[in-house]
């Protein structure tokens, strides 16, 4: 194998920007994390997103904020380029995740916008894009994708494992003794605890988890949620952001305190991510938590106490929280030149392992 460098690109569910990272796979298999960024979204283009998620909006609304949403993550690479005195000579490949505003594998549809053509030609460098439609199109849930990389990391760490990922939606991978591996959606990650902040006018998210500290679980509200039937449904699974969602009106809102539907909505998360192991062959002996959300100590008491095992953030092996999505698109585009699988049956539920992205090569 020659060694290889690629940059992952990463705009998650939460809609808080885009997170870029460089990753090298070494001749011998061993992966190297480079340089990375995040670029935070201005509050236009966050709203343009939230217009076409699920498909809102129409064609020309949705390919124009394809088009800026590209733009803004070619300024990134060439932002993180440029930072690291990078030469564009030694990237064989970006892997473009782009940003998902309809996903419903049920009905075998899964659509992130964003144009590797155009971001290709934008950067001078080969870019993969388009990395869950081929496992959609096959019958898997298309995501969650990051897991091959989990397990390529885990390789020398104590198991069973779980890596629980808390975005705007939460995923987890479960990695066994002998390294088979369990993946799906858990439930809402921090998207419904970033929709209350913004609901109750107190900003994008719950900033260090103050207000939910400040205030009591609804426990009959709690039941309520955790009732819903995703939780009983065995994986495979995925979920789109507003799968869970607040009521759209104020109206239909439970009667909750800014600060009580705060710490409702972080014992939701914390909780439906406990209720995931009730589909592990074995109880991890470790959690490892990645994505914004392990930065709420809320949230993380939460799962502490939800959870039976040790509860840490990733940082404590060594791995990157906040970069781990954009390493792993990373991987996963230097495993589309090898012509290596993506997402396994284990991961998503496609019936066997499935290559998968569309390669966009820089002409110039
Ligand atoms: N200091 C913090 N306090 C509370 N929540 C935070 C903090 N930092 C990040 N978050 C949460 O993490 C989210 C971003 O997580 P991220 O992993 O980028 O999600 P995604 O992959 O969906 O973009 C924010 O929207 C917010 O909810
Ligand atoms: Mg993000």
């Amino acid at each position: 194998m020659i060694s290889r460098t690629a940059i992952g690109l990463m705009s998650g569910t939460s809609m808080d920007g885009i997170d870029a990272a460089v990753l090298t796979r070494c001749g011998n298999g061993e992966l190297g994390q480079g340089p990375a960024l995040a670029r935070p979204y201005d509050g236009e283009t966050k709203a343009r997103l939230q217009a076409i998620l699920g498909g809102g909006g129409g064609r020309a609304e949705i390919n124009e904020t394809a088009e800026h949403v590209t733009r803004l993550h070619a300024d990134t690479i060439n932002e993180l380029l440029k930072k690291n005195n990078l030469n564009i000579e030694n990237i064989a490949i970006i892997g473009f995740h782009g940003h998902t505003i309809n996903h419903q594998p049920e009905q075998r549809k899964t659509c992130q916008i964003g144009d590797g053509g155009l971001l290709a030609r934008l950067t001078g460098i080969d870019v993969v894009d388009d990395f869950r439609s081929a496992d959609v199109a096959a019958g898997g849930q298309g995501a969650p994708l990051a897991p091959l990389y989990h397990g390529a990391l885990a390789a020398g760490l104590p198991k069973p494992l779980a890596v629980v990922n808390i975005g705007g939606v939460a995923n987890v991978t479960w990695i066994g003794a002998d390294d088979e591996m369990l993946a799906f959606d858990t439930g809402p990650g921090n998207a419904l605890i970033d929709d209350w902040a913004r609901r109750c006018g107190l900003g994008d998210m719950d900033m260090g988890g103050g207000l939910a500290r400040a205030g009591r679980i609804d426990e009959t509200g709690l039941a309520d949620l955790l009732a819903n039937d995703y939780f009983h449904r065995t994986p495979p699974k995925s979920l789109d952001r507003n799968d869970f969602a607040l009521p759209p009106s104020l109206a239909g809102a439970p009667g909750w305190s800014a600060a009580d539907g705060a710490a409702t909505l972080t014992a939701f998360t914390a909780r439906s991510v406990a209720k995931a192991q009730t589909y592990f062959p074995d109880i991890p002996k470790q959690w490892l938590v990645c994505g914004g959300g392990r930065h709420n100590p809320a949230l993380m008491a939460a799962l502490r106490s939800a959870l039976e095992a040790e509860v840490v953030p990733v940082e404590s092996v060594g791995w990157r929280g906040d970069y781990l999505e954009a390493e792993a698109f990373a991987y996963l585009a230097l495993r589309h030149l090898d012509g290596l699988p993506l997402s396994l049956p284990t991961t998503t539920g496609v019936p066997h392992p499935m290559p998968g992205g569309r390669l966009n090569r820089n002409v110039v």
